[in-house]
Order: C-alpha cells, then sequence, then structure tokens
C-alpha cells in the first residue's frame, strides 16, 4: 500500500474513521520528527500489532517554553518519511502549528500531580502541551493503541494517567529505550552534541548503569543508590545535573525506599544540550 501524507487533521480522521468501519485496528505513533530507531522500533512495533499504522510529526510549539529549542529542533521530513514507510507505516499525518491549533483554541489538557517532579519542575508549561497535543492527535487518529518510548517515562505516565482520566478508548503501549551501541540513549537531541560532547554524554548510561548494578547486588538504600548516580555524574566537567531523582512509576512521587516500580530518572546537561535518560527497577 502507497504511504498516505496528510497535513489536514479532519482528513486524517475522515481516513482514520473509514479503517475502523472496514473493521481494521489503528495504531498510532506520535513524534516531533527527524526520526531515529527509537521512532522505528515504534512504528514497527505498531505495524506487527495493528492494521493501520498512523505516524504523525509534528514539532509541538506548545510544549517548549520560551527559552527553549522550538526553533532549532532538527526537522527531515524526506528522512521521516522514508524511515516511516520503511517501518510499515501507512500514513504520516504532518500538521502544521496553524493546523493543530485554530485561532482562538482555548482549551487545555493539565495533568495535575505527575507533573510536579522531574521534568515538570524544570519544564513548567512541558506536560500541558504534551498532554492537549497528544489528546488532540488521539482524537484525530482514533487508535486502538498509541506507541511511546519509554525514555520519556514521565511522559509515558502523564499520558496514561491522561487516558485513563478522561476515559478514551486507547491502550497505551510502552516501549523500551534503544541505545548506540555505547550506551547513549537515541535522542533527536543528540544531534545538538559535538563530538566532546557525545563522549561526555555516555555518562548517563554509565551513572545508571552503576546504580543498577548496586540494586541487583541488593543495596535497598534508594538515597545510596541516588548518591552514586550523582557522584558518576558530577566526576563528567562537562556534565551539569539538572535532577537525578528515584519516584513510583505511576504516581511520579518520589520514593525513599524500593516498593512497586521504581522509576530511577535523570536530566543532565552536557554543554547546553539538556539529555534524559532513566531505568525501572521493579521489586
Ligand atoms: O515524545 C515526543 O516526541 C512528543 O512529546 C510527543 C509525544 C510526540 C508530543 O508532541
Amino acid at each position: 500500500m502507497e504511504l498516505i501524507v496528510k497535513s489536514m487533521p479532519a482528513e486524517v480522521q475522515a481516513q482514520a474513521l473509514a479503517w475502523k468501519r472496514e473493521g481494521l485496528t489503528v495504531g498510532l505513533v506520535p513524534t516531533m520528527g527527524y526520526l531515529h530507531e527509537g521512532h522505528a522500533s515504534l512504528i514497527r512495533r505498531a505495524a506487527s500489532e495493528c492494521d493501520r499504522v498512523i505516524v504523525s510529526v509534528f514539532v509541538n510549539p506548545t510544549q517548549f517554553g520560551p527559552n527553549e529549542d522550538l526553533e532549532s529542533y532538527p526537522r527531515d521530513l524526506e528522512h521521516d518519511l522514508k524511515l516511516a514507510r520503511e517501518c510499515g507505516a501507512h500514513l504520516v499525518f504532518t500538521p502544521t502549528p496553524e493546523t493543530m491549533y485554530l485561532p482562538g483554541a482555548s482549551t487545555w489538557v493539565t495533568v495535575e500531580g505527575l507533573t510536579r517532579e522531574l521534568c515538570g519542575k524544570s519544564r513548567p508549561i512541558h506536560f500541558r502541551g504534551v498532554a492537549t497535543v497528544v489528546c488532540k492527535l488521539i482524537n484525530i487518529a482514533q487508535p486502538d493503541r498509541a506507541y511511546f518510548g519509554e525514555k520519556d517515562a514521565q511522559q509515558l505516565a502523564v499520558i496514561r494517567r491522561m487516558t485513563a482520566d478522561l476515559n478514551m478508548p486507547v491502550q497505551i503501549v510502552g516501549c523500551p529505550i534503544v541505545r548506540e551501541a555505547d550506551g547513549l540513549a537515541k535522542s533527536s537531541r543528540n544531534t545538538y552534541l559535538n563530538e566532546k560532547e557525545r563522549q561526555a554524554a555516555l555518562v548517563l548510561s554509565r551513572s545508571l548503569e552503576r546504580g543498577r548494578e548496586m540494586l541487583e547486588k541488593g543495596e535497598t538504600d534508594v538515597q545510596k543508590v541516588l548518591d552514586a548516580i550523582s557522584g558518576t555524574i558530577a566526576a563528567e566537567p562537562m556534565a551539569r545535573i539538572d535532577y537525578v531523582q528515584a519516584v513510583d512509576a505511576d504516581s511520579i512521587e518520589p520514593v525513599k525506599t524500593l516498593a512497586g516500580t521504581v522509576l530511577f530518572a535523570i536530566a543532565v546537561y552536557i554543554g547546553k544540550t539538556r539529555l534524559i535518560d532513566n531505568f525501572y527497577w521493579k521489586v
């Protein structure tokens, strides 16, 4: 089947509804484009589980703060279309800010509580923008399933909460982090790193590996694990910690003891580039 490319929300919604009337299941992979292996894994998974796959490519302005990288965020639609097609997508939705946010738009989706810690602290309007655009994308694409990477673990928790709270008939599927061979988590923002920074950025995965090893050896003191992660990062001169935290994976509330699923999450500046990484620890 030929890849369909559409930029108008109403056209995508009409196509999705037509597929659903035929009895086909629809998977949605929301992205901001500049697709890499991480996105590819989401699209392939969606293609293996759904009859039709819609990939959205939209650098959503409402999730960027005033001093963030909206303007410089990398874009390459030709490459994105090729990769989406190769991974099994059927439709790529490429809206513009003007078609997504109509003049006078004044409705926001705000998920409280889960957005207080981690990235919510340093990026105060971020999750309002994410929840609003994902809610809109789900309403447009009418998916049975929507796929998100676990690298953005707080985003995943926020979206799960939102879809449950708003009775949205969609299954949210979290997919494992995809890493470079040397451990760096794949991210469109890795492209900002120069050679030295790229090397220094390995401290993120290395520090988490150190924390995970301690847990595997039986460490139960969460603070000791966090201190070891912070200490490893602090030893890298090009790195500046934004946060190193352990939170409950569902509520994103800070935890002091190991119970349920604990998310060990970090955000670190390497030069001007802010990178995130994490791992889940199930007790
Ligand atoms: O994870 C992302 O790329 C974005 O936050 C998302 C989910 C596509 C919403 O703009």
